[in-house]
């Protein structure tokens, strides 16, 4: 911005709509129920930026590289804010909403700094053997003909890569039931119904959230203090969250931490799962492109080392393009910490901006045909980081890149060559909006030995309208590389 009042338009000149209190929980309902469906409605009628003004303060929803490129590098106009329900001061709700994402400025950064080592990429060489054994485990049960679902099997195995790697744990002392408790509290402070009456009333749903926040927390200071007690030395991400300071230098309260342990563990799984999950289904969908990975896995041998895979070129296209396609964080939020501007308009102090990665990689200016599953488009195409943006952009790009990477390539590279993944036909895959964008109710599949004889199953539900799902092809039969 030049300066004040230059050539910037007033708020008031963004198009959009006012909405009454209930017309504004009744929005944000919908939103929260089904967001692609709403960004869409709202780009259809309003463009690239959408006002919607409410008593309680004003939204934008704003599309396209040029709004995302000003939301990931004015870091200190556009502050991140926690994702998390509220909950009131003093409440386990309220210390489970403090995470990375709820800093800015000074100690954003220097959080950052504390967790940055953790999650170099250099570490991945490392973690590569831990993370196959996980993977071998949590497909050892598997036989052809099994019907499972993917998504169950999937995000356990991630949660247990996580558990391991990023909080030095193990079955005896983080077991099955932690990871209930977390989905569990985590499905509520997502849900819809939840998220539309917040008030701690007796038998609200919201009540029944803030109580499992409560024992959830509680888990999380045991697993904490007994870290702490046993000198937080290790190079893991729990280890360096319980070493990091007050800015003069002090131990940072339990109860001001567990908020980040917990939710760097969601997000981290969470995300890494569903990206996993995706990434098989359009393999099952697309039956050609499985062929081709498979071509270039067999040229890698039996167990690659994942130096090798991530130098492969098809599976790089792969999962940048089932990435692009179905980005595990379709939309993120900003709140303008003071005056400012956005593109051309002027906008107040404490605007709400939500900016969305779906609809940025759906753009068919960006990317033609954009529904369309093809990792051959990479071959060509170099967007740049405000048009490709699966992991964020800027002094905010994600902390776990490389290491859901790792995860995702080791885990395709051992299931893929052993396993032909189908989609139970006629099954119904919608999608569902928690921390991140999954299958809604699991992913149910029928398992079959690898013998490259693939076809796609017939589904139905929403995931067509995210995927052309009627461009693959018959697969022709490729004979198996020598
Ligand atoms: C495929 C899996 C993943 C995807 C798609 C993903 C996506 C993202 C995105 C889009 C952001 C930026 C959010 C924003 O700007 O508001 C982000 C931030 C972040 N992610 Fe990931 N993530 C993944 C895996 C992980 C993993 C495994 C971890 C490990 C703990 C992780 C930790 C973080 C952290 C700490 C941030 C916040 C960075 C900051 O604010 O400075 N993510 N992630």
């Amino acid at each position: 911005m030049d300066g004040p009042g230059s050539d910037l338009l007033p708020l008031s000149a963004i198009p959009g709509r006012r909405l009454s209190i209930p017309g504004a929980i009744w929005l944000q309902m919908r939103f929260d129920r089904d967001p692609l469906t709403y960004m869409y409605g709202l780009r259809a009628k309003y463009g690239d930026l959408t006002r919607l003004q409410t008593r309680m303060g004003t939204v934008l929803v704003a599309f396209g590289p040029e709004y995302n490129r000003a939301l990931y590098q004015e870091t200190d106009l556009f502050h991140s804010r926690p994702f998390v329900l509220p909950g009131r001061k003093h409440t386990a709700q309220h210390r489970l909403r403090q995470s990375i994402f709820s800093l800015n400025g000074e100690d954003h950064k220097r959080m950052r700094h504390q967790l940055l080592p953790v999650f170099q990429r250099s570490m991945m060489g490392v973690h590569q053997f831990a993370i196959r054994g996980h993977v071998e485990r949590a497909t050892a049960p598997w036989a052809a003909g099994q019907v499972r679902d993917l998504h169950r099997d999937v995000h356990l195995m991630v949660w247990n890569v996580v558990r391991d790697l990023l909080y030095g744990l193990d079955e005896g002392s983080a077991s099955a039931d932690l990871h209930e408790a977390m989905e569990h509290w985590m499905f509520q402070t997502f849900a819809p119904w939840v998220r539309a009456f917040p008030v701690n009333l007796p038998f609200t749903p919201y009540r029944r959230m803030l109580k499992d926040a409560a024992k959830l927390e509680q888990r999380f200071l045991d697993i904490m203090r007994a870290r702490r007690a046993a000198g937080a030395a290790g190079t893991d991400a729990l280890s360096a969250l319980l070493r990091f300071t007050t800015r003069d230098g002090k131990e940072v309260p339990l109860e001001e931490i567990v908020g980040h342990a917990l939710t760097l563990f969601l997000v981290a799984y969470e995300t890494t799962g569903n990206t996993l999950n995706w990434t098989l289904f359009l393999l099952s969908q697309f039956p050609q492109v499985q062929q081709n990975l498979l071509d270039e896995l067999a040229g890698l041998g039996p167990n690659p080392q994942y130096d090798q895979l991530d130098a492969a070129p098809y599976l790089t296209r792969v999962l940048k393009e089932s990435m692009r396609l179905l980005p595990a964080v379709p939309y993120s939020r900003r709140l303008t910490s003071r005056d400012g501007a956005l593109g051309k308009y002027l906008i107040p102090k404490k605007t709400r901006v939500i900016f969305s990665h779906y609809m940025t990689h759906h753009m068919p200016e960006l990317y033609p045909n954009p529904e369309r599953f093809d990792p051959a488009r990479w071959e060509t195409i170099k967007p740049t980081p405000a048009e490709f943006l699966p992991f964020g952009a800027g002094p905010r790009t994600c902390l776990g890149s490389s290491l859901a990477q790792c995860i995702i390539k080791l885990a395709v590279a051992h299931i893929v060559p052993r396993w032909e993944i189908n989609v139970v036909p006629n099954a119904r895959v919608d999608r569902h909006m928690g921390i991140s964008l999954g299958p809604k109710g699991g992913l149910p599949v029928v398992l079959g030995a690898q013998d490259r004889d693939l076809h796609q199953s017939p589904i139905t539900g929403n995931v067509r309208d995210m995927v052309d799902l009627d461009r693959a092809a018959p697969a022709p039969r490729v004979p198996v590389a020598a």
